[in-house]
């Protein structure tokens, strides 16, 4: 069995998507088993036309009617696997269709994402297909929305009138959410997930309120209390931007992507290999500020023992104007409470591998086109911020005994190498 059809993409500013070529799908069963893509003549001469995928769809390629292409890592184009639903999507996409869980092509995954997927590409079975119909709901309707997933998680049927979490719940990762419109712009909702050992919403939208004081790029957040008490995060979406009456998109990748890995190959992936990664894709001017960023967020990783930090909890957004990816705003930071002394992170920071230290991440300063002692002043800068966490969360009015769940996550800076950083100041 094969798929075939368009990819389309929204070129920067403008709300109305147009072809950039033709995509196949082979599919055996429910699994993907190759993908081959070619660029349109008419989509590569376009003055703004984005790069579908960095690593593997370039604009340097040829035509389709010269050339189609094949993913780096078989069987999905990573930009394309990107913008497909991962765990909770897929949920919510077969609560709607009415299947068990993972039991239908990566081309039905594909097509029923909808417009609000993350990222500026939009599948269609052909070129004149118009986009699929779905307005997004305004926050009042959070708690309709809280009640759908709660069902979409217990794997019951979602009633008729609950259904607008379908309209938008298909962005990736595995905890539940939705999209919702607030000030007028798209906010990602994040709800409480069964079994959290703490309010993970609260905490987690006090961490990066706490990121954005230690000088880290974060999107505007809110927190709203639904009438059960239970409250949901929201993250405002830095893929998309209002426009009259719609809305802009930027494309968007995950480090994944722009690092030509499959999955299986986050874990033990270098942060070394994305700052690699910038220093190629990135845009003229403005690598060293993206590989500051990063490497203060690495700092904050390891001082709340953010362990979560996989590929796809990076991204990077296509700049129009400097014909490059930037590294995306902070987004998923959760500190993860825990006992053990000697802490790892998911990616690997420094000589000493994944070790979550500060010293490790010192000695890897290099790597990020810093000179030691400012990479001393990055990490000092996070430092400072992250050992007064509690100051910031009550500030927040996260209840103390939240508080108390998640305080063996922020490691006191001493503890972790400070000392050796200190030296370099
Ligand atoms: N602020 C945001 N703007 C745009 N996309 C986002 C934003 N936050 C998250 N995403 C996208 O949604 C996915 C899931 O969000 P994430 O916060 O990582 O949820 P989870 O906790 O379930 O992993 C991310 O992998 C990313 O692709
Ligand atoms: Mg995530």
């Amino acid at each position: 069995m094969s798929w075939e059809g368009y990819l389309f993409v929204y070129l920067p500013g403008e709300v109305e998507a147009v072809p950039a070529g033709r995509l196949v799908l082979d599919e055996a069963g429910p699994d993907a088993t190759a993908s081959r893509f070619g660029y349109g003549r008419r989509y590569l001469v376009r003055p703004n036309a984005v790069p579908v995928d960095p690593v593997s769809l370039p604009l340097s390629c040829l035509p389709g009617d010269e050339a189609t292409y094949e993913p780096a890592h078989p069987p999905l184009f990573g930009a394309v696997r990107d913008a497909a639903p991962d765990f909770w999507g897929r949920r919510v996409i077969e609560a709607r269709l009415r299947v068990p869980p993972d039991s239908v092509p990566e081309s039905v995954y594909l097509l029923h994402a909808g417009p609000h997927r993350f990222g500026a590409l939009d599948f269609r079975p052909g070129m004149d297909n118009v986009e699929a119909a779905g307005l997004l709901p305004p926050i009042t309707q959070l708690g309709y929305l809280m009640e759908a997933a709660d069902r979409v998680q217990q794997g019951i049927p979602v009633p008729a009138q609950l259904e607008p979490v379908f309209t938008g719940g298909t962005m990736g990762g595995a905890r539940p959410k939705a999209l919702v419109i607030h000030h007028g712009e798209q906010y990602l909702a994040k709800f409480p997930a069964r079994n959290d050992g703490f309010d993970v919403p609260v905490v987690e939208r006090a961490c990066l309120e706490l990121a954005r004081r230690a000088g880290l790029d974060v999107p505007p957040t809110d927190l709203v209390k639904l009438a059960d008490g239970r409250a949901v995060m929201l993250i405002e979406r830095f893929d998309r931007k209002a426009k009259g009456e719609g809305f802009v998109r930027r494309h968007a990748v995950s480090a994944l992507t722009l690092l030509g890995k499959d999955e299986y190959e986050s874990m033990g992936a270098r942060y070394e290999e994305i700052s690699a990664r910038i220093g190629r894709f990135g845009v003229d001017g403005q690598v060293q500020a993206d590989r500051n960023e990063l490497y203060g967020r690495i700092a904050f990783n390891v001082l709340v023992s953010n362990d979560d930090d996989h590929l796809r909890n990076h991204a990077f957004v296509w700049d129009e104007a400097g014909k490059g990816w930037r590294l995306s705003k902070l987004y998923d930071v959760v500190p993860r409470p825990q006992v053990a002394a000697e802490r790892y992170l998911h990616l690997s920071v420094g000589p000493r591998g994944r070790l979550a230290t500060l010293d490790n991440l010192l000695e890897a300063h290099g790597d990020f086109g810093l000179l030691k002692r400012d990479a001393a002043a990055i990490i000092e800068r996070v430092a400072s911020v992250t050992r007064e966490w509690r100051v910031l969360f009550e500030e927040l009015s996260v209840p103390e005994h939240e508080c108390n769940k998640v305080a063996s996550a922020f490691r006191p800076p001493r503890e972790i190498g400070m000392n050796v950083v200190e030296k370099v100041l």
